[in-house]
């Protein structure tokens, strides 16, 4: 017998790959205007290639925001894709053909049932985007990234990363048919290694930390002709981070909640949702009112809580930088004042935990909720008990944790840590 109250368009709709699902917007992609420094206000062209302002300032994209609050509706966000492409108008990739999709965005925000309770938090949620392609949050700024590489008609890229960035770029890269060189600690996670050898990137470990990295593309980049996509200095990763903020707003009828915790590294999410939100704004989506905007760090590595302790407008340097999350080990990052400005104009807190908090913490999410977290969603719920305890945040606030990435990521040590903990059941890996 037939079902006919179901709305099997609805659920193909959901079902549909890449090429119909953006076909929706095709008629009005980007709205972009040009783009702008963030730190000396200097406009640049659209259309352009683009790194860094000549100031040195990471450059910002700008859409025509006015426009859209005339011609675009909230209410249609439903209809297109369900991926961050349903947000294309205030995405800068202007020709279908150039998107490079694997599904990206569009995340679960789930209630938590048990660990709220317990810590004490009574309207709490995570947002999982451990789903995403590549099992991490990176997934959605190199959508972007490379789909702006392929609407430039750029052959080779190459990125210094710690480590989920350069499985997004690898595995994005080769949807697009682009020559991907990635730069990483020889000390990342396994999978980030692996899952680039897989996608067929060209990987260089390097003795040092992701700012090594980062010195060694620098220096090779023009010889080599590679297109540079390193954190901030390629202006269109945070677009794709933004629609994290998009979404969250989409998910909870256009009203922000009271806290969102992001773990920071270079802190470009953050500085993304911050934007999403500003743009929301314009656009008459939202109101004025901004969650507080906690970025959490690992005491091994805390450069931004250093700062924004201090009252600095911009971080230091934070030497022997040294974290079992890998995504927080980013001793100094080049949008640090944005992240820090977000951050006070919130009214927000910047936060430091221990690695064995952050491992306790997660595992905690996992079995309470069943969300096996990076070691970087861990510190957001270690963080959140200590604003809990010390009074900073109210059991009534609603608040949303970003699980950037998933705990199978992570799985060397994440066994280290329950191993440490007497745990094993007999397990072996000899066949693995
Ligand atoms: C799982 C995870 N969480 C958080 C971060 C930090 O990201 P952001 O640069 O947006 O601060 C990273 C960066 O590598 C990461 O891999
Ligand atoms: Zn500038």
């Amino acid at each position: 017998m037939p079902f006919p109250s179901i709305a099997w368009d609805d659920v193909r709709r959901q079902l549909r790959t890449r090429f119909s699902e953006t076909s929706c917007y095709s008629e009005v992609l980007t709205t972009i205007t040009h783009l702008e420094c963030s730190l000396c206000g200097k406009r640049h062209e659209a259309g352009q290639v683009h790194n860094l302002c000549e100031c040195g300032g990471p450059l910002l994209v700008r859409y025509d925001l006015q426009k859209l609050k005339e011609s675009w509706s909230r209410e249609w966000i439903p209809n297109g894709p369900s991926s961050m492409w349903r947000y294309a108008p205030v995405l800068p990739v202007s020709k279908p053909s150039a998107m490079i999709s694997l599904g990206e965005g569009m995340t679960p925000l789930i209630n938590t049932k048990r660990l709220g309770a317990r810590l004490g938090a009574r309207d709490l949620w995570v947002k999982d985007e451990g789903v995403n392609p590549t099992g991490s949050f990176k997934a959605r700024g190199l959508s972007c990234a490379i789909s702006m590489c392929a609407e430039f008609g750029i052959q080779k890229v190459a990125i210094p990363s710690a480590g989920n960035a350069a499985g997004a770029m690898a595995a994005y890269a080769a949807a697009a048919g682009i020559e991907a060189h990635i730069f990483m600690p020889r000390d990342v996670p396994q999978s980030n290694f692996i899952e680039c050898c897989a996608t067929g990137a060209k990987v260089t470990l390097v003795d040092g930390l992701i700012s090594d990295c980062g010195k060694m593309v620098a220096a090779r980049k023009d010889a080599e002709g590679w297109f540079e996509i390193s954190t901030l200095k390629e202006p269109y990763r945070i677009e794709g981070k933004k629609t994290m903020g998009y979404e969250v707003a989409e998910q909870f009828r256009w009203q922000l909640p009271d806290a969102i915790f992001y773990p920071c590294g270079g802190g470009v999410g953050l500085i993304g949702m911050w934007k999403a939100f500003e743009e929301m704004e314009a656009m008459g989506w939202i109101s004025s009112k901004r969650p507080k905007m906690i970025a959490v760090q690992a005491e091994g590595c805390a450069p931004i809580v250093k700062a924004f302790e201090e009252g600095k407008p911009r971080s230091e340097f934070f030497e022997n930088a040294e974290t079992v999350a890998s995504g927080l080990r980013v001793p100094k990052a080049l949008g640090d004042f944005l992240v820090l400005r977000a951050v006070r104009e919130s009214g927000g807190t910047a936060i430091a935990v221990s690695d064995e908090q952050m491992i306790d913490a997660g595992i905690a999410l996992a079995s309470d909720e069943g969300i096996f977290a990076a070691p970087e969603g861990g510190a957001c719920v270690a963080a959140l008990k200590k604003l809990l305890d010390n009074g900073f945040l109210k059991p009534e606030e609603r608040i949303v944790i970003y699980n950037t990435g998933s705990g199978l990521k992570y799985l060397k040590r994440t066994r280290r840590a329950i191993l440490a903990k007497g745990i094993n059941h007999g397990y072996s890996d000899a066949r693995d």
